[in-house]
């Protein structure tokens, strides 16, 4: 594991582009998990940025997200589809065929969840994966649990999570109450990953999940299993490390 902490947002969010950047130059088609939420913000402005100054082409490039709420219609702002197009999708290059996002609005979640795992299956494997961290522990929307789903499911969102996310919402009520997200297997598949963390209420979390037990019952501990994983912390969210 290999762990870089910076002192500015920029600095962090300009690593991580060129992280992503340098994924993308290296590999003919490449292929990149991505998140949603507040921590990717800046590193997708920074990814646009550099797409503007012609830096980097996403021609070539598939995309997964890791999850999507369940039976928010598509085009509400706070769906992930929604987020993509006007943080990254409409924005650059990328074939509208080539990004995928999970159907949270599919008759048959559990058909869809099959769907999507082939879908991943066929363009190989993930060649690298963006991932936040939940302030329980969560990857993906891979709730703390006593066994952890290895493919795409529907997921139950714990509380805290709802909690979390309720900023984006009028209420908390209006938080979906469950998701489709990729299984802890899939993200653990991929051949290498890029874990992003900022802010000091995600202290305490950054250090369960680095140097914690690894434990289903915190989910972002498996990473440390992972052979190329890439930590990318602010000193707020680092301030728990030893
Ligand atoms: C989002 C996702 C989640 C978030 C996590 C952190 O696609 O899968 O695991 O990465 O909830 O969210 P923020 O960045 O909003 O703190």
């Amino acid at each position: 594991m290999n762990i870089i902490t910076f002192d500015s947002d920029d600095k962090l969010n300009e690593a991580a582009a060129n992280i992503i950047i340098g994924q993308i130059q290296t590999t003919p088609r490449a292929v990149l998990g991505l998140a949603t939420g507040g921590t990717p913000v800046g590193i997708y402005k920074q990814l646009v940025n550099d797409y503007r100054r012609g830096m980097i082409s996403f021609n070539n490039v598939t995309t997964f997200n890791l999850d999507e709420y369940v039976g928010l219609p598509i085009d509400h702002p706070e769906s992930y589809h929604s987020y993509m197009n006007s943080h990254l999708f409409e924005h650059i290059d990328l074939p509208s065929s080539q990004c995928h996002i999970p159907d949270g609005n599919a008759t048959d979640p559990e058909d869809e969840c099959r769907r999507y795992d082939q879908l991943i299956e066929l363009s190989g494997q993930i060649d690298l994966q963006l991932l936040g961290l939940g302030h329980n522990g969560h990857i993906g929307f891979n709730e703390p649990a006593h066994a952890l789903i290895r493919g795409t499911h529907v997921v139950d969102l714990a509380d805290e999570t709802r909690e979390a996310n309720a900023r984006y919402f009028t209420t908390i009520n209006e938080v979906p109450a469950q998701a489709l997200t990729m299984g802890v297997g899939t993200i653990l598949k991929a051949k290498k990953i890029l874990l992003v963390v900022k802010g000091a209420d995600k202290a305490d979390i950054v250090q369960r999940a680095l140097q914690g037990p690894i434990t289903t019952d915190c989910p972002a501990s498996l990473l440390q299993t992972h052979p190329n994983l890439i930590v990318l912390l602010d000193k707020t969210a680092a301030g728990k490390l030893s």
